[in-house]
């Protein structure tokens, strides 16, 4: 139809959707602003591990709390672990914080305190997937790398109509999203992808009508953009079931140190029983007591299954030893860094606390 007709312009998505990004993008607190020389390579690389797995809204005050108390690298490598550990409770994924500190350190010792500029390099370093070094040899070096998060997926699918699922179509979705990577501002065009897919081609009703892409994408051709990324049904999520212990003596709570291979790995936490399919009881507790079980349940969502926690409590007069115990004033719970699970089960028990 159209190719009758006389056209201004030959098809070119990257020239189009950096145009776009120029006028459009966000202004995010680890970003150069468009066409801008690069931004410090240590807040790229610590913008996009946050960002690995958790949402731009939530890193941004994470961020900037980080790059406050540990500007570069050679500051982030001399952090205590727990300290980092405690300051990373919230974001989830505690494995990343482990690299995080890895990978500065490795940064600081072996690299002369700069990252490498290259996708193998960065690959070789700890927590730096094909993604993220991906992403952060476009961001912050300019390198032509062709950067695919959950963002891009979208729309790469939809742009090309793609009919196959995820997570089968991944590699797919990588070749076709080479093919509209530019040789330059590849960073920038990975970060206008991004915003494209969070602002306009967004999951739910895309807003096509504003899209720059729009003359270029099968999927709105089609009609029905919003039913793509095609994916492959998944297996609902498993209940599992817990016991969280709160051990009280004289204003203060026994919190231990969680063993760091694992899930929640090296992260300070209530003590607690096996988590299993059917609800444990006292089954695992850190002392003998007479224990005196909440009617709440917390109920929280990690990546694999669901837990539901029973909350039981007792107080003690004399401090029993624990391994790796550590007692917490009860009052500066919020201080503990514990991680989401633990910090809202800590609450619930707050809140019965103040209602005896
Ligand atoms: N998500 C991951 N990296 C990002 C970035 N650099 N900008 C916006 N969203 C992102
Ligand atoms: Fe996404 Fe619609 Fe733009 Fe296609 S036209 S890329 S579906 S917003």
């Amino acid at each position: 139809m159209s190719d009758n007709l006389p056209r201004a312009r030959k098809s070119d998505p990257a020239r189009d959707l950096l145009a776009w990004y120029d006028a459009h993008a966000r202004e995010l607190p680890w970003r150069a602003p468009p066409g801008a020389p690069p931004a410090d390579p240590y807040r790229v690389w610590l913008s996009e591990v946050m960002l690995q797995q958790t949402q731009v809204a939530t890193v941004k005050p994470y961020f900037e709390k980080f790059t406050a108390r540990w500007p570069d690298f050679a500051a982030l490598a001399a952090a205590e672990d727990a300290d980092l550990m405690a300051a990373w409770a919230g974001l989830g994924y505690y494995a990343r914080a482990r690299n995080l500190l890895a990978c500065a350190r490795a940064v600081a010792q072996d690299h002369g305190g700069a990252l490498p500029r290259t996708e193998s390099e960065l690959r070789a370093l700890p927590g730096i997937g094909g993604y993220t070094a991906a992403a952060v040899a476009a961001i912050a070096f300019g390198e032509r790398a062709v950067v695919v998060d959950a963002n891009v997926e979208r729309v790469v699918s939809r742009l090309f109509a793609l009919e196959a699922p995820l997570p089968a179509a991944k590699p797919r979705i990588h070749a076709l999203a080479d093919t509209i990577t530019p040789e330059r501002r590849a960073g920038d065009f990975a970060q206008a992808m991004m915003d494209l897919g969070s602002m306009i081609c967004t999951a739910r009703a895309p807003k096509c009508l504003l899209c720059p892409l729009q003359r270029d994408c099968a999927a709105f051709a089609e009609g029905a953009p919003e039913t793509y990324p095609r994916k492959t049904p998944k297996a609902v999520r498993p209940q599992r079931h817990g016991t969280f212990f709160w051990v009280e003596q004289d204003g203060a709570v026994l919190l231990v140190r969680r063993p760091d291979k694992g899930l929640l790995g090296g992260m300070r936490a209530l003590p607690t029983g096996p988590w299993q399919a059917t609800p444990p009881g006292t089954e695992g507790a850190p002392v003998r007591a007479d224990w005196h079980i909440s009617e709440t349940i917390v109920s929280h969502g990690f990546t694999h299954f669901r837990l539901d926690v029973a909350l039981a409590k007792t107080s003690v007069t004399v401090r029993p030893e624990i391994d790796s115990g550590i007692w917490w004033p009860v009052d500066e719970m919020e201080a503990a860094g514990l991680p989401t699970v633990f910090a809202k089960a800590a609450r619930a028990f707050g809140r019965e606390r103040c209602a005896i």
